[in-house]
This record gives structure tokens, sequence and C-alpha cells, in this order.
């Protein structure tokens, strides 16, 4: 066990921002884990904050507490029935190898996740998502430990009250518990979701008899390739904004002054609309300034060129989200976590 001092986090960020951490210690136990809350550092730490991939969070300055990275490793399978199979996998597990675990052995629910970044502990933290399907459809149980009270606890999926890229560990219980591991609930007879436009299309151009959780995650993998950056190209945390959701009488309004507005129905008659439409009728899709950008091809994905700062993409964030409020009344949250 090691804690670092005034740690370099730039490789630890898929934004590749320069920012330090005052403590940085990785555990690959929850005993190694307990170890480091003991340290010097830990203890005189007010802020403790979990890190997996760091492919969803925004360092806008140095870090004047501990970051503890996840890097508990183990998938296994903890039961089965005729129909399902229950998938634990330890947080620092990478979520893609999950995928790719589970769609080899044709396990039937994650394949439309194929090639989220990050690790497995942080996707219930904001219920990720992609493709017509959330975690939340095929979560069955996690473990949490608790920071401050050092006790393990179980959430089943209705304690996490997930919403969209929403959670309980997002919010009411922020920076509260470290996400130990998670276990999916998946069919062994899988009932495939190809309910998502893009996907549709993509597999009418393929030619095959019989769809499988291989062919959709391929495909997954070849949209998502083609439309979003590569962090190891360029810095860039995914969506940074969600899509915002609007009553119906608001979206009869917006259709009226701006017929071409995308966006989708909802179950409970609201509307969704593309954040990246919006943002880039305000002009600012391949927008740059300095080194923090929006990228090219997609507007909801800011990017950092080289050495933008926490501070400019924030910037540019704030900036966007007045624009649009500006241009269409309608407020944009962030998706990312901003950590100050
Ligand atoms: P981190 O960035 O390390 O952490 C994110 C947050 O979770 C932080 O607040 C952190 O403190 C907390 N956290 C992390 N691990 C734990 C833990 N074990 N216990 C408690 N808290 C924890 N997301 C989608 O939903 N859908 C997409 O399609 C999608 N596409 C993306 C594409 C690109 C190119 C990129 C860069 C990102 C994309 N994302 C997408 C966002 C991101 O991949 C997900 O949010 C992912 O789950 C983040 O995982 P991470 O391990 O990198 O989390
Ligand atoms: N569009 C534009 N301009 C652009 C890009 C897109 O007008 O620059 C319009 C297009 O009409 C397009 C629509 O926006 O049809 C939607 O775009 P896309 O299919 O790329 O999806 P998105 O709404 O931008 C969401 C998620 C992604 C997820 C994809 C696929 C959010 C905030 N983002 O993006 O998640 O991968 O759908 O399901 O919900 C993430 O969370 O980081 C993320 C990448």
């Amino acid at each position: 066990m090691q804690v670092h001092q005034n740690y370099q986090l730039k490789k630890y960020n898929t934004f590749g921002i320069d920012a330090t951490a005052k403590y940085f210690a990785t555990f690959s136990s929850i005993d190694e884990f307990q170890e480091i809350l003991d340290h010097p550092g830990a203890v005189t730490s007010n802020r403790k904050l979990i890190l997996g991939g760091g492919s969803n969070i925004l360092f806008v300055q140095d870090f004047n507490g501990i970051i503890l990275k996840n890097n508990i490793r183990g998938i296994s399978i903890s039961a089965e029935d005729d129909e399902y199979v229950y998938v634990n996998a330890a947080a620092g597990e990478n979520w893609h190898e999950l995928v790719t675990y589970c769609v080899e052995r044709n396990f039937g629910g994650i394949e439309n996740l194929s090639l989220i970044p990050g690790n497995t502990g942080a996707a219930p933290m904001q219920n990720i998502g992609a493709y017509g399907v959330e975690l939340a459809d095929v979560f069955y149980d996690l473990r949490a430990f608790h920071i401050h009270d050092k006790k393990i606890i179980k959430f089943f999926a209705a304690d996490c009250a997930f919403g969209y890229r929403d959670s309980v560990f997002k919010k009411k219980y922020k920076e509260q518990f470290a996400i130990l591991d998670i276990t999916l609930r998946l069919s062994k007879k899988p009932l495939l979701n190809i309910s998502y436009a893009a996907l549709q299309n993509e597999l009418e151009k393929i030619d095959v008899s019989e769809l499988t959780v291989k062919i959709i995650s391929q495909t997954v993998i070849n949209i998502r390739k083609s439309k979003l950056p590569d962090p190891g190209q360029i810095g860039n945390a995914g969506s940074f904004f969600k899509n915002p959701e609007i009553p119906a009488e608001k979206h009869e309004e917006l259709l009226s002054k701006f017929p071409g507005i995308v966006s989708y129905p909802l179950p409970n008659g609201n509307s969704k609309l593309a954040a990246a439409w919006l943002i880039e009728q305000c002009g600012y899709k391949g927008f740059r300034r300095g080194d923090a950008g929006c990228h090219e091809k997609q507007a909801l994905v800011l990017v950092n060129y080289g050495n933008a700062t926490g501070k400019e993409l924030y910037r540019l964030s704030e900036e966007i989200l007045l624009s649009v409020l500006k241009k269409f009344n309608v407020q944009l949250e962030r998706e990312v976590n901003i950590i100050n």
C-alpha cells in the first residue's frame, strides 16, 4: 500500500487534464482499502474521491483531498437457473471487458452497452446507457463500502433510484460509498433490443439470417467508433450534457419555431431533445478556443485538443449552457461529474 502526495492526474482522466491530487492511492482489495483509509493522508482529507477509469469526470482545479483508485478485479458467475445467469464483476474490471466476457458466452442484456469506456464500479453511478439499453435493465444488486461508517451495504435495484444517467450515488450518497462489485442478471435466451433507430439502420445493411448478441455488440462498436472521438487521440468524457426532457406544450412551442428540432417522445408524454442539435444550432459544433473545443462530428462532446485546463473546459460548458438557454429557453444539465 502506497499513498502518493501531489500526484499527477493527467493519465487518470480521459479529458487529459493536468491536475494534481494532494493524496493518491490505489487499492486491489477491501483490506487494502481499509488500510488506506487509516493512513494520515486519508484521515486528514475531508474529501475522498473514488476513481475508476476517469472517463466521466472533469477536474476544474487540483484536488485537495485523497483520490482512491479502485483496482479490485474478478468476474464470476454467482448463480444461474434455466433462464438467467447472474454475473458478478468487481468494480475495477474494465466495463467493455465485462461486456466481452458476457457476449462470448452468449449471455444477453449488455451487448448494446459495448465499448462504453470506464470501469464496472462506475456503471451504476450514472446508470450508463446506450443504444436503447440502460444498466438498470439488467442490474440485480451491488455491494458498496460506506467510507465513513466502514460498513458494507447491499443495494438492490429499488434502492438505487436509477434514472436517466442518474442514481442515489450521484446525488443523495455522493462521495459516500465505494462501490465494490455489481451483479447483473443476464438472459440465457437473449431477447435482442434493436429499438434504437441508428442501430436498426446499421443492422439493415448487414446480410445475416439470424441476429445474435455478438452481431449486436459488433454493430454497436462500429457505430460508436464512427461517431465518437477516441479519448486516446483527443481528450474527452463522452456526452458533456444530458439530453433534456421537456413537457409536451414546450415541445409544441419549440417545434413551431424550429421545425427541424430533433426530439424523441417519452412514455410519460414528455419529449427528450437531442442536446447535440441544440448546441449545433447555437454554432458550437467544431468550435475551438485555445485547446478547449466542441467536437466537429458530435456537438455534445467537449474536447481537449492538448493543453486545455479544466477551468477552460468548464467555462466553455457554461457558455454553451447560456447560449442554449437564450436561443431555446431550455436548460441543459451537465452529465460529466465536475470535480472542484
Ligand atoms: P470515473 O470517471 O472514474 O468516475 C465517474 C464518477 O463515478 C465519479 O464521480 C467517481 O467518483 C464515481 N465512481 C467511479 N467508480 C466508483 C466506485 N467504484 N464507487 C463509487 N463511485 C465511483 N456513458 C454512458 O452512459 N453511455 C455512453 O454511451 C458513453 N459513452 C462514452 C464515450 C466516450 C468516448 C467517453 C470518454 C465516455 C462515455 N461515457 C458514456 C461516459 C463514461 O464512460 C461512463 O460514465 C463510465 O461509466 C465512467 O466510468 P469510469 O470508471 O471512467 O468512471
Ligand atoms: N445530432 C446533431 N448534431 C451533432 C450530433 C448529433 O444534431 O453534432 C443529432 C442527430 O440528429 C442525431 C441525434 O442528435 O440523430 C442524436 O445523436 P446520437 O445518436 O449521436 O446520440 P446522442 O443523443 O448525442 C446519446 C447518449 C450517448 C449514447 C448515444 C447512443 C446522452 C447524453 N448521450 O447521445 O451517451 O452513446 O445516445 O445511445 O444521453 C455518454 O453518455 O457519454 C454518451 C456518449
